[in-house]
């Protein structure tokens, strides 16, 4: 499935939030296995993840249909798709808030990240069929505090 909400949690452990309608084949098959990948597109795929996010699974096999080659995880038995620039194998670290908003939250076991382009054009959708591609990056790395990022625990 095509997934545009979704939010990071906790760098360590790696969390990161999910929403997945319950309607969504996708919904039940990470109940089931409690596993999953987030694959990350980019902007030559863009065909692909708008399709892929306008059918379902129960209905047709979206590998073959959109001509999406796989590769094997390291630690889950969900496969990688190959085109994406990275892929971070998820297993299911929480489900409490799944009955009431839909949302998984996963633990990131393993994170793969294509050494290049170093800034890739990657799609970030924000809502109503329209999407952004990263682009100029600007850095402030100087003024960086990462101390105060952590969670306080
Ligand atoms: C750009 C885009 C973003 C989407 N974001 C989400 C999302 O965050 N959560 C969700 O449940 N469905 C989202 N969808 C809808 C699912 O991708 C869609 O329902 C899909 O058919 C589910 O496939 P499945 O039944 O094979 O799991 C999005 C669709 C598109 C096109």
């Amino acid at each position: 499935m095509t997934m545009g909400w979704h939010m990071v949690l906790e760098f360590t452990p790696s969390l990161v939030g999910c929403m997945i309608s319950a309607g969504n084949h996708s919904f039940e098959l990470i109940r089931q296995s409690a596993e999953c990948v987030l694959n990350l597109p980019t902007l030559d795929m863009l065909d692909a993840v708008v399709g892929i996010g306008n059918c379902s699974g129960r209905d047709k096999d979206k590998f073959a249909g959109f001509n999406l080659d796989v590769q094997a995880a390291d630690h889950i038995r969900a496969p990688l798709l190959t085109a994406c620039h990275a892929n971070f194998e998820c297993r299911l670290a929480d489900d409490r808030m799944v009955k009431d908003y839909n949302l998984f939250i996963f633990e990131i076991v393993k994170a793969h990240v294509a050494p290049q382009p170093k800034h890739p054009r990657t799609l970030h959708y924000t809502g109503d069929g329209v999407f952004v591609v990263a682009g100029k990056t600007v850095s402030r790395r100087s003024d960086f505090r990462p101390e105060l990022l952590g969670n306080g625990r």
